[in-house]
């Protein structure tokens, strides 16, 4: 696996499911594959979950991990060609790109959509710039327009709890204070999709994801409806992705608390799980009551980045 940005990176989802379950059972058998490797883990934005579970997953395969915060570790980089570079940016990418590959043997990426320039940031422009420049596998670690290793762990954790062999999965948009990217909800849907599930999506509308990631799930406008039997209730926050109007790319187009979702949301589905991606705002997103529920997994979610990267790099390090 040369880089892990889509689904169709991680190929046949059964085998991947099997392997992260021997990863999960076993995640030290690996521990010389990634003897004298090193890992370069490069954040543009902040993160808990992904440095740390990047971090362990690595450590889990006998790799070293080198952590760069761009801009407070380093100097801040420049990413657009053609530019005079006479601002607070020092370096570019075309430069510091080969240079942190020639250190490392695989490179993990954060970098969020700016969502001010939908072409810019669909184009993946900083994520490819790395595949392009470095040389090297290169790992989304959540970047413009996807964020597949935190699908991949949603994708294991359902696949833990299922109750039933085809479980109703519904991704909810919920409320927040500010315009958030679209990347968590992209890749949801992306994995989704390819996954045996039956999978609906509702949002106020305005809030339609990228046709290429909706693909053929159901687009359900009423919440209620949606959540109606539901097994999963995955909740989250995206901001427009100006599908029908480019203009309002990026912007936050409903504050409406009615989305929250709460325990009358819950009363709807079939004694759903809920999940969320974290960090979440309480209150906002969801309910006190509804992430303190026994049947809230965003805990075990969160714990199974750890299996879903170590199942990456594992690949990555046995091709190399
Ligand atoms: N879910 C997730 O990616 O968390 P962090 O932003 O804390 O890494």
């Amino acid at each position: 696996m040369k880089t892990f940005f889509n689904v169709e990176d991680i190929g046949d989802l059964s085998k991947a499911l099997a392997e992260a379950k021997e990863v999960k059972n076993y995640p030290f058998k690996w521990k010389r594959l990634g003897e004298n490797k090193t890992i370069m883990l490069v954040f543009f934005n902040s993160s808990l979950r992904t440095r740390l579970s990047s971090q362990k997953a690595a450590l889990n395969l006998g790799m070293d991990p080198i952590v760069l915060n761009i801009g407070q570790d380093s100097w801040k980089l420049e990413d657009k060609l053609g530019v005079v570079m006479d601002g607070d940016k020092s370096e570019h990418l075309r430069e510091a790109i080969p240079v942190m590959a020639s250190y490392c043997d695989i490179i993990g990426v954060r970098s969020f959509a700016g969502l001010t320039d939908r072409e810019y940031d669909y184009n993946e422009t900083v994520l490819r710039q790395f595949i392009d420049y470095g040389g090297k596998p290169v790992i989304s670690l959540e970047s413009a327009t996807v964020h597949p290793c935190q699908a991949f762990a949603d994708l294991i954790t359902i696949e833990e709890f299922k109750r039933k062999a085809r479980p109703k999965v519904v991704m909810t948009w919920a409320p927040h204070p500010r315009a958030l990217p679209q990347a968590v909800p992209n890749s949801f849907a992306q994995w989704m999709n390819a996954a045996d599930v039956d999978f609906v999506i509702t949002h106020p509308e305005g809030y339609e994801l990228d046709p290429r990631f909706v693909g053929g799930a159901k687009v359900e406008y009423d919440q209620m409806k949606a959540l109606e039997g539901a097994d999963f209730v995955y909740a989250k926050n995206w901001s427009c992705p100006g599908v029908t109007d480019p203009s309002k790319y990026g912007q936050v187009l409903s504050r409406d608390m009615g989305w929250t979702v709460d325990e009358a949301h819950m009363a709807v589905t079939d004694n759903a799980f809920f999940m969320h991606c974290l960090p979440v705002r309480r209150n906002m997103i969801v309910s006190d009551a509804v992430i303190d529920a026994p049947t809230s997994l965003v805990i075990p979610e969160a714990a199974n980045r750890v299996v879903s990267a170590q199942v990456v790099m594992k690949r990555m390090l046995e091709e190399m």
